[in-house]
Order: C-alpha cells, then sequence, then structure tokens
C-alpha cells in the first residue's frame, strides 16, 4: 500500500523494535494501514474507503497476530493463553466496525478509534510482544548453549 500521508497518528520509533525481523515488518505495516485510515477518517473520505482499510487492516492485524501465536506455541510460552485473550479483544473491536458497516451500510469511525488503535498497538508491542520476542530469544540461546554441536 503506497499512500502520501500528510498528518500520520501512529509515529513508528527504534523502541518498537522486537528483534524478530518478521514481527517487526508486520508492526510496520499495521501502523502504515492505521495511519491511511486515520488520513482516510479526517479527510471524510466514504464509507467505501473506510471499509476497504478496515478489511485491510483485519486480514493484516489477523495474519500478524497467527505469526505471533504460532511462535508462542512452538516454544510452549507460559503467557500464551492472556497475550491470544489480548489479541482476540482487539480484533473483536475491528470486526464490530465492519459488522457496522455490512450490517446498517454506515460506520462511526472517529479520530478517538484510530487514537485507540495506535495506543493499544504502541502498549501491546513495548510490553506483550517485547516480552514475547525476548523470551523467544532466550529460549534459542539456551538450547544453543546446552547443544554446542
Ligand atoms: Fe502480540
Ligand atoms: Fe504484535
Amino acid at each position: 500500500m503506497t499512500t502520501t500521508l500528510t498528518n500520520p497518528i501512529a509515529c513508528w520509533q527504534e523502541k518498537y523494535l522486537t528483534g524478530n525481523l518478521q514481527v517487526d515488518r508486520q508492526h510496520q505495516q499495521i501502523f502504515e494501514i492505521v495511519n491511511a485510515l486515520h488520513e482516510a477518517v479526517v479527510a471524510r473520505e466514504s464509507i467505501y474507503r473506510l471499509q476497504e482499510l478496515l478489511e485491510y487492516l483485519a486480514t493484516h492485524t489477523i495474519e500478524h497476530f497467527q505469526s505471533e501465536e504460532s511462535l508462542m506455541m512452538a516454544v510452549d510460552y507460559p503467557d500464551y493463553d492472556r497475550h491470544k485473550q489480548n489479541h482476540d479483544r482487539l480484533l473483536s473491536v475491528v470486526d464490530s466496525l465492519l459488522l457496522q458497516i455490512h450490517d446498517c451500510h454506515t460506520v462511526t469511525i472517529t479520530t478517538d478509534i484510530t487514537q485507540f488503535l495506535t495506543d493499544w498497538l504502541t502498549h501491546h508491542i513495548k510490553g506483550e510482544d517485547r516480552k514475547m520476542i525476548h523470551f523467544l530469544q532466550n529460549r534459542a540461546y539456551s538450547a544453543l548453549c546446552s547443544n554446542p554441536n
């Protein structure tokens, strides 16, 4: 998706890096989609454009959450359930917006929603995601040390 944004709400910063290349790329892509959605809300773009962006956000977020959940399952991550519940809660917010469009052909999206998405993402990445990737890296390091050959 290539969009020139004049007023991004989700500004990527180095402190959001987890150390896992795939996860970091997916996070950056989700930031871009949130920014495009924010721009569309501010510009009062059509419901079709909002729907397109929400569907794009849902697709990429589901894909990203599945990647993280697979990583967690592969190492029996002890905090898997809570982490997945957080993912599911975010998806239910996006789902409810899409349902509104499908059922009522209207949607109430304000900058409060794009601010909520930004706050959720930055908080979740800095806390849960970084903690989870750190655990994975420690596991990989321990495995390497206990089996140097
Ligand atoms: Fe996560
Ligand atoms: Fe994440």
